[in-house]
């Protein structure tokens, strides 16, 4: 990883602030930052790209131990053939284009969707990352593609029915951490922070069961211009948050 964390980061860390463990982002607002600049759909996406080297980088850069971005839902098949195609030959140069840079400063990269959707190419790259990534002790990288929190959690039901079917486990053996072990973020932490940008204020089928008590950030920004300096004000909202989980003697927060 890169050596010293930028001052921001410090001072959070001097303000006794714990910063969150795992940060998920809804990177929406790339066809309307094309569309403003009268460019096709395909060039927001590119510029997107940008800001997601930036914020994978800053984000290892602090020590946040988890990033999940979503990049492709199961709902996303449904836009024209033409953006399908351009957002699928995209995530192929990505992953042929950024996995050297994203290995050399630590990153250990996941894909979590149903990767049996995906074609035979993309599947081999995302093998191949996953292999070459796998010890690295860096940022937990998560890329959603064609993931759909329902999806996921019907993958889930399935595979623990079968288990039962086989006798392995019994009805009563599933309960909230063993359903969280069949999801595609077994081993994760919940979400700590829930980050939306270019406005809109819904979850699109991401990370339901994960997100059940992340604090939801919704920035105006389109994703192409979220910058580093909106990422960290991003985080500066989520410190002036009160967790409560449910409870009423929760610790005071810090700083
Ligand atoms: C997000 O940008 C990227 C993907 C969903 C793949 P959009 O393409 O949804 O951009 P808007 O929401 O139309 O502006
Ligand atoms: C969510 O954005 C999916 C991704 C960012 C990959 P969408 O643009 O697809 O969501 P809706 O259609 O506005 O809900
Ligand atoms: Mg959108």
């Amino acid at each position: 990883m890169e050596p010293a964390p930028p001052s921001t980061a410090r001072a959070w860390s001097a303000g006794g602030r714990d910063l969150p463990r795992h940060v998920a982002i809804i990177m929406d607002g790339n066809g309307r930052w094309a569309s403003r600049r009268a460019l096709p759909r395909e060039m927001g996406h590119r510029e997107g790209v940008k800001s997601m080297r930036e914020i994978i980088r800053e984000s290892g850069r602090l020590g946040i131990e988890a990033l999940t971005l979503y990049a492709f839902s199961t709902e996303n098949w449904s836009r024209p053939r033409d953006e399908v195609g351009a957002l699928m030959s995209l995530m192929l140069d990505c992953f042929r284009g950024e996995i050297d840079e994203l290995n050399r400063v630590g990153v250990r990269v996941r894909v979590i969707g149903d990767v049996s959707g995906l074609p035979d190419a993309h599947r081999a790259e995302i093998a191949s990352a996953t292999a070459r990534t796998a010890r690295n002790t860096g940022l937990k990288l998560n890329l959603a593609l064609n993931y759909g929190g329902r999806d996921e959690l019907v993958r889930a039901a399935r595979s623990l029915a079968r288990d039962c079917a086989a006798g392995i486990i019994s009805p009563g053996d599933i309960d909230e951490p063993a359903l969280a072990a069949r999801l595609d973020t077994a081993g994760l932490p919940d979400v700590d922070l829930l980050l939306r940008t270019s406005g809109e204020s819904r979850l699109s089928n991401f990370l339901p069961f994960q997100s059940a008590y992340a604090e939801l950030v919704i920035v105006d920004a389109l994703w192409p211009d979220f910058t580093i300096d909106e990422y960290h004000k991003a985080l500066d909202e989520y410190f002036k948050r009160d967790r409560r989980f449910g409870g009423r003697n929760h610790p005071a927060r810090p700083g």
